[in-house]
C-alpha cells in the first residue's frame, strides 16, 4: 500500500493508494473518526450504481450509519445552487457540526462536496474518495474546492483540506474509456514535471496502462499523487512552486474556453496544452528536440485526441485575460528535460501563435469523440 503525506498546517493528512481500498474504508475511517460520527456520502448516480453499495457496506461493517446524498452528475452541476440544495438537505437530515461529508465521485463531486464541507456550519469534516483518474491523481489532493459562475470556471471556491484521501484504483474499471484516458494525461504531466520513472513507464508500459492493468495503475496513480503531495506541501496556495502543476494548463484552459467546454475534456485540453508548451520550449531554446519529441510522442501515443480548430489569435487574447495572468504577463510552464520544468514569463507572442497553429496542423484529420 502506498501513502503520501500532504504537509499543510494546522493538520497534515494522508492519501492512501491501494487496490481494493474501498472495502477497507470503514476500518480506516474507524481509526480516524469518532465512532459517533454521522457520515453523509455525497455522490452521483453513475458512481452510486457501481460502487455505492460496496462503499456503504464497508462503512456499516465498521459501525457507521452512513446516509447517501445524491447530486446531479456532470460539470453543469458545479454551481452554488447545488451546494445550497445539499446544505438544506443536510439540515433536514439532522446534520450538525459533527457531520462528516464524504465525496465519492469524480472531480465534480470532490469540488462541490468539498465546498459544501467548508461552508456547512462554518466547516465540517471532509473525506475524499475519488473515482476518476483525474480526481485520483489531481483533484482530490491539494484542498481546492469550487464551483463555476456564468462568467467562468471555478470562480467561487475555498481551500479546504480533507481529513484523509482514500484512493482505490480498482474503481477505475467502470470508467468510460474517454474519461479514463483524459485522466492519464494528468498523470503523464506529473512525470514530465518531476518524475522520470513515471514518464518512462508511459513510454515502456503503455499497452498495459491502456488495458488498465491493475498493478500498473496502482503504481502510476501512487507516483502521481506523491508528486502532487510534494508540490502542495511545499507551496499550499500556489505562490510559486505549485504553478508547475499548471504544465499544459495555460493553453489548455484557453482551448477549453474557446471551444465552449464542449469538444474537449479537461485532460484532453491539457494534452494539447502540453504539446504546445513543449513546442514553445523548443522555439525559445529552453529544451532540445529529442526531449520535445519524446514528450509529444508520449502524449500522442495515448490515443487520438479530438481536433482543435481554433484561432491562434483568439487563444492569445484569452491568455491575456486569464485569471492567473499577472500584470498582463502570461506565465508558461515549459519542460526543460524529462522531469524538469521551469516558469517562463518572457515567451514572445509569435511563439504562442506558432504553437497553436502547430496543434491545428497535428490534429487535422483528428476526430471528435462520439461522432466517429
Ligand atoms: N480541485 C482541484 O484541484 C481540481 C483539479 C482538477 C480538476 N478539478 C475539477 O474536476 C472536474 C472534472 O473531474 P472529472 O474529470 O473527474 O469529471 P466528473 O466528476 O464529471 O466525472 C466524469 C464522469 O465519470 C463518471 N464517473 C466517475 N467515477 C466513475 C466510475 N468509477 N465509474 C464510472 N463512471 C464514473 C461521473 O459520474 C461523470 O459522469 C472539473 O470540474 C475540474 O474543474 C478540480
Ligand atoms: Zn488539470
Amino acid at each position: 500500500m502506498a501513502q503520501a503525506t500532504i504537509h499543510v498546517l494546522p493538520r497534515p493528512y494522508q492519501a492512501w493508494i491501494e487496490n481494493g481500498l474501498l472495502t477497507r474504508a470503514g476500518s480506516i475511517l474507524g481509526d480516524l473518526l469518532p465512532q459517533t460520527s454521522r457520515i453523509f456520502v455525497v455522490t452521483v448516480a453513475p458512481v452510486r450504481k457501481r460502487w455505492g453499495a460496496k462503499f456503504v457496506a464497508a462503512l456499516k461493517a465498521a459501525g457507521f450509519a452512513p446516509q447517501v446524498i445524491l447530486m446531479p452528475d456532470g460539470e453543469p452541476a458545479k454551481r452554488l445552487a447545488t451546494v445550497e440544495a445539499m446544505a438544506e438537505k443536510l439540515v433536514r437530515m439532522g446534520a450538525d457540526r459533527k457531520a462528516v461529508i464524504i465525496a465519492l465521485g469524480g472531480g465534480v463531486v470532490g469540488d462541490v462536496a468539498g465546498l459544501l464541507a467548508s461552508l456547512y456550519m462554518r466547516g465540517v469534516e471532509l473525506v475524499q474518495v475519488p473515482t476518476t483518474v483525474l480526481a485520483q491523481v489531481d483533484a482530490s489532493v491539494g484542498g481546492k474546492t469550487g464551483v463555476n459562475l456564468v462568467a467562468g470556471k471555478n470562480l467561487v471556491g475555498t481551500f479546504y483540506h480533507p481529513r484523509v484521501v482514500l484512493i482505490d484504483p480498482t474503481v477505475l474499471k467502470t470508467l468510460p474509456e474517454r474519461e479514463f484516458r483524459a485522466g492519464l494525461y494528468e498523470a503523464l504531466k506529473c512525470g514530465i514535471i518531476g518524475n522520470v520513472e513515471l514518464f518512462l513507464r508511459f513510454e515502456q508500459s503503455r499497452a498495459k496502462i491502456l488495458k488498465r492493468d491493475r498493478d500498473e495503475l496502482e503504481w502510476l496513480i501512487a507516483q502521481s499523487v506523491k508528486l502532487k503531495a510534494e508540490v502542495v506541501s511545499a507551496d499550499e496556495h500556489e505562490g510559486g512552486l505549485r504553478r508547475v502543476l499548471n504544465l499544459g494548463h495555460t493553453i489548455g484552459h484557453a482551448l477549453e474556453a474557446e471551444t465552449n467546454y464542449r469538444s474537449l475534456l479537461h485532460g484532453e485540453a491539457v494534452a494539447w496544452g502540453m504539446i504546445a508548451a513543449t513546442n514553445i520550449a523548443l522555439t525559445v531554446g529552453r529544451t532540445d528536440s529529442v526531449t520535445a519529441g519524446r514528450i509529444a510522442d508520449a502524449v500522442l501515443s495515448l490515443g487520438r485526441l479530438p481536433e482543435v480548430n481554433v484561432s491562434a489569435k483568439k487563444i492569445l487574447a484569452r491568455l491575456q485575460n486569464d485569471k492567473k495572468t499577472q500584470n498582463g504577463v502570461v506565465h508558461f510552464i515549459l519542460p526543460r528535460e524529462i522531469g524538469k520544468v521551469e516558469v517562463a514569463s518572457d515567451v514572445p507572442e509569435r511563439a504562442v501563435v506558432d504553437s497553436v497553429e502547430e496543434l491545428r496542423r497535428l490534429s487535422r484529420g483528428g476526430w471528435v469523440w462520439g461522432k466517429n
